[in-house]
């Protein structure tokens, strides 16, 4: 424990992601608004380049894209009954502490390396608490493919959805395009399989375009996922929680283009969100239902923002994907649909805290050796 009775917790930000300047935001955010009476915080910016950056305003640093030649570099110690961050010594570093212990660690990361199960596995060889999703469930949740698979298992309503490789791609594309169009009409969306903020996501409609739809997904992943278009207004709720998780109210996204693509989440200001969203009391039950019911069926921990599509005409509600790190800035959905919901920002990030130590504790509890 550190200094008294305060929680020394390290914020992750940045990250070897297409989503780092969207972590800086969320990061900028969350460090702001944590109660500053109950935790000692040190941040920790990731580099583009996948460099830890600990010591002076590393924040500053990444988000002025101007790292000084005097910045410290840590790394995770694996030593889990004695967790915390071991300075690096990169040539001209030379400080004085060369450990800083941590009682848990909040990864504001989104996206590659940091959603997807990755930061967590090295957060488990470290022994320490942190808060959101364990490395199965990001992993599960990163992966639309897998993630739609168990949504499947469980009986979740979503729309029909195809996958495959890049080395299938190679072997057999002129059949993958045939398959595809007999199983799928026009438009339908093709994505990279792990990814998030939209980031080689297309809409087409036809041949051409779906090949070369596969080929811009095929920049960013090894795998692609066809999926068949749903039409309907786009809504979001947030789950919070372990083992009873909890929704919030949900919301509305109205984007300013033909979809939510980068464009309209991060550079066109239009886009617009409803809190809450204008729903019948019956919609929104059922909405809420399934979002905890998404977030069980990926075993998510800690926050979870499900996304749907709502069919109006047909009053059907279809699940699109669950993001186990959703934006965090004080004005992203996620937490915006707690405000509404009665859970300020800052009290938020408290329970968010609350949840990884408990599940840390309780995790310690089991055993790591066999003893007959
Ligand atoms: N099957 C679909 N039907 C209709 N619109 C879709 C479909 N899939 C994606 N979209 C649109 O594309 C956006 C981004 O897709 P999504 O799968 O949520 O990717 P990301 O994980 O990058 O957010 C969605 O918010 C929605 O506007
Ligand atoms: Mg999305």
């Amino acid at each position: 424990m550190g200094e008294g009775n305060k929680l020394t917790i390290a914020v992750l930000f940045g990250g070897r992601s297409g989503e780092h300047d969207v972590s800086l935001q969320s990061a900028a955010s969350v460090i702001e608004a944590m109660d500053k009476e109950k935790y000692n915080i040190v941040p920790v910016g990731i580099t583009e380049e996948g460099l830890w950056l600990a010591g002076g305003d590393p924040l500053q640093a990444l988000l002025q894209k101007d790292i000084p030649g005097t910045s410290t570099y840590v790394t995770l110690a694996t030593k889990p009954y004695a967790p915390g961050l071991v300075l690096l010594d990169m040539g001209s570093a030379s400080v004085a502490e060369s450990f800083i212990p941590l009682d848990a660690v909040f990864p504001v990361l989104h996206g590659t390396n940091g959603e997807d199960g990755t930061v967590q596995g090295l957060l488990e060889l470290a022994g320490l608490p942190y808060v959101g999703a364990g490395v199965l469930s990001s992993a599960t949740a990163m992966d639309k493919a897998v993630m739609k698979i168990l949504f499947r298992y469980n009986n979740l309503p979503q729309g029909d959805f195809f996958y495959f490789s890049a080395a299938r791609w190679e072997a057999e594309e002129e059949e993958l395009l045939a398959l595809i169009e007999k199983r799928f009409d026009y438009p339908c969306f093709i994505k990279p399989a792990n990814l998030g903020s939209s980031v080689g996501v297309s809409k087409v409609s036809s041949r051409e375009m779906l090949r070369r739809g596969v080929q811009e997904a095929l920049r960013y992943d090894l795998k692609v996922i066809v999926e068949e278009f749903i039409p309907g207004r786009e809504l979001e709720c947030s789950v919070l929680g372990d083992d009873n998780p909890l929704a919030s109210v949900p919301g509305e996204v109205i984007p300013c283009n033909d979809f939510y693509d980068y464009r309209a989440k991060y550079l066109d200001q239009r886009s617009r969100l409803l809190i809450p969203a204008p729903l019948e009391p019956e919609r929104e039950k059922e909405l809420k239902k399934l979002a905890v019911q998404a977030f069980e069926a990926v075993e998510c921990s800690g926050l979870g923002r499900v996304d749907f599509f709502y069919c109006e005409e047909e009053q059907r509600i279809y699940i699109n994907e669950i993001n186990t790190m959703p934006g965090f800035t004080s004005i992203s959905m996620y937490p915006k649909l707690w405000e509404a919901s009665g859970l300020p920002y800052t009290e938020l990030i408290d329970k968010l805290i609350e949840i990884a130590l408990r599940r840390h504790a309780r995790q310690t509890r089991l055993e790591t050796k066999f003893r007959a």
